[in-house]
């Protein structure tokens, strides 16, 4: 039996007095929500209090904290509605994929939001500036969508924001300096969109992503990205993995990459680089598959340069 079926009976068998206040402004939202996808989809019933609906969380004063609607067939854009969610933390909306529309500014009255998923959906148009008034966002995920347009840099002032993924969608334009050096800034996907930039002198100039106190995992594979990357500097305590593969980055592997204690990933396959791969750190444990198809890499793993 599936956890989600024990969870369902388990509360089934609790007696309704136990259950949540349910604020009845944020109730009569949800169902305004739930009745602009049409009919009763996701099953939230009015005769049942609106904290025990499935994907819906509350706090202690019945006020709706969490809102998840997943593997849905539902149809429409995201509601408006949304934005008088004010207690909102966090907003899940996956793998819907009849979900439709530009993300409505609405969601930029949330300001208690902390976690934003909308992916695996139809949404289209641009990254709104206007998520850049969430300044409680600490992940945002905006994967698998069909959003086009460029990278607002504003994004790159939220003080709390470490987890950014704007995967899998049709980005253009370069990505902006203001997330290359986020202090905070631990997750930085945006493999498979068309990024052009950033522009060389950015990565030049700075430590790449800046130095935090955490890990950073990096994926910005499969996007038009040129640049000299003899240039960039990696940060040697923090940098966990950086997948560059698919794009067309030049210049040789900095011998610093061998000083990045913690390096579990490193793909730079694809590319325009040249010289010799440095040797030592933990380098020596990546497979041809991490420098080949490059314009002319050479040594270990691949072949011996002449
Ligand atoms: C975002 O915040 C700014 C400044 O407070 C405000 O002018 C703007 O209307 C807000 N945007 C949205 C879409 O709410
Ligand atoms: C990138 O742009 C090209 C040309 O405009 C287009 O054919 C391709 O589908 C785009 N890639 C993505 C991931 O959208
Ligand atoms: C991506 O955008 C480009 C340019 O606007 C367009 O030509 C292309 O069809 C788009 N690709 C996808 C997969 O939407
Ligand atoms: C690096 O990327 C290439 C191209 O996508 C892929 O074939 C290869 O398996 C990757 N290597 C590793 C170690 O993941």
């Amino acid at each position: 039996m599936s956890l989600l079926a024990l969870l369902l009976i388990s509360v089934s068998l609790i007696p309704a007095t136990t259950f949540a206040l349910c604020n009845e402004d944020d109730k009569q939202n949800l169902l305004i929500i739930r009745d602009s996808f049409g009919s009763s989809n996701p099953p939230w019933h009015s005769d049942i209090p609106c904290c025990d609906w499935p994907g819906i969380d509350c706090d202690a004063t019945g006020h709706v904290t969490g809102m998840a609607i997943l593997e849905n067939p539902l149809i429409g854009p995201i509601p408006p509605a949304i934005g008088n969610l004010r207690y909102l933390q966090v907003v899940r909306l996956h793998k819907l994929p009849n979900l439709y529309g530009t993300i409505p500014p609405e969601i930029a009255k949330l300001s208690n939001l902390r976690f934003l998923t909308i992916s695996w959906t139809g949404v289209y148009g641009s990254v709104p500036s206007f998520l850049a008034n969430l300044t409680a966002l600490e992940q945002l995920d905006l994967s698998f969508n069909k959003l086009s347009g460029f990278i607002p840099s504003s994004l790159g002032d939220l003080p709390k924001l470490y987890s950014i993924d704007i995967s899998r969608n049709n980005l253009t334009g370069t990505i902006p300096a203001s997330l290359l050096h986020k202090v905070s800034d631990s997750y930085l996907l945006l493999s498979h969109n068309n990024l052009t930039g950033p522009e060389q002198v950015d990565w030049g100039r700075l430590r790449l992503f800046g130095q935090s106190k955490s890990t950073q995992s990096i994926d910005l594979s499969r996007n038009k990205l040129m640049f000299d990357l003899s240039k960039v500097k990696f940060p040697e305590a923090e940098l966990l993995s950086l997948d560059l593969n698919h794009n067309m980055i030049y210049g040789s592997i900095p011998k610093q990459i061998t000083k990045v204690v913690n390096l579990q990933g490193f793909n730079v396959s694809y590319n325009m680089l040249c010289g010799e791969i440095p040797q030592g750190g933990k380098l020596g444990k990546l497979d041809k598959y991490s420098f080949f198809h490059n314009k002319c890499l050479c040594g270990p793993p691949l072949e011996p340069c002449t």
